[in-house]
């Protein structure tokens, strides 16, 4: 694994290009990753780095929100996540019940709309229930969009996209040569943000440089930034140094 940024120097970085009238990624997504590696170098448990983790997630979504993101998409679990052991499981379905809890507050204070995608079906009923909660009470607050990604799995939201077309086409309701790329979009589980369902920002934190099955047709034409750092370790002035990465990437989009 690469080696860890220097706290102090990143802080410079980012103090020094950060434009704040610049422009500013839309839709920014995050696979937040490194939680159980920042737990073990402080010989703590995996747990311990979910909930140091939780609290970077409070961290910067309410930074994200100031800095004018529309969507901010955080990958939380992913469909592949239950593998992990019995305990763990457990305790990342627990999270979401601490974070909304404590969190609410804030979130409406700072007009967050939160949002999710995944299949929530399989969570069980407590997670579940406050996700929806927390979903019908932040709905008609206007500022940024805070989705999370539940039990949520990139080629399993493809498939169920192609099934729903498919069966519109054999009861008749849509012909197969009708099928293009906004179509296909309005059957996957971003539909909702409309302008913002594309990613503009993915970062992914830990040093892994991987999708691990994440919003794979929304990040065809993203910005990619990995850092180093460990998730929990991730703070403001690493955000605002991926926005300051991304500002000076020049986004081409096939043309010239
Ligand atoms: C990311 O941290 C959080 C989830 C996947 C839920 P990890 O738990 O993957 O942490 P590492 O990768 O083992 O360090
Ligand atoms: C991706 O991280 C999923 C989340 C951050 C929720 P993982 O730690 O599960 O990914 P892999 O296994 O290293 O690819
Ligand atoms: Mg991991």
């Amino acid at each position: 694994m690469k080696e860890i940024n220097n706290i102090e120097s990143r802080t410079e970085d980012a103090k020094e290009y950060f434009d704040a009238t610049g422009l500013i990624p839309e839709h920014v997504a995050i696979i937040m990753d490194g939680n159980g590696r920042w737990a073990k170098k402080r010989q703590l448990k995996r747990s311990a780095g979910h909930k140091a983790g939780m609290d970077q997630v409070k961290t910067i979504a309410k930074h994200a929100s100031k800095r004018g993101v529309k969507v901010l998409t955080l990958y939380a679990f992913s469909t592949e996540n239950w593998k992990r052991p019995l305990n763990e499981v457990n305790y990342l379905m627990q999270l979401p019940v601490d974070f909304f809890s404590s969190f609410m507050p804030e979130i409406m204070e700072a007009d967050i709309k939160v949002m999710m995608i995944g299949h929530p079906s399989d969570l069980p009923k407590k997670t579940r229930k406050v996700m929806e909660k927390a979903i019908e009470e932040t709905k008609d607050n206007n500022g940024m969009v805070l989705n999370f990604a539940v039990n949520y799995g990139g080629r399993k939201e493809i498939l169920d996209a192609v099934k729903e077309i498919a069966i519109m086409v054999e009861k008749g309701a849509l012909k197969a040569d009708k099928i293009n790329e906004k179509v296909f979009e309005e059957h996957l589980m971003t539909s909702s943000l409309s302008e913002q369902q594309n990613v503009d920002l993915m970062i992914r934190t830990s040093g892994e440089e991987r999708l691990s099955n994440f919003l794979l047709w929304q990040n065809a034409y993203s910005e990619f930034h990995f850092s180093s750092l460990l998730w929990p370790d991730f703070g403001e002035v690493d955000f605002d140094e991926a926005l300051r990465i991304y500002q000076k990437r020049n986004r081409r989009f096939g043309g010239l």
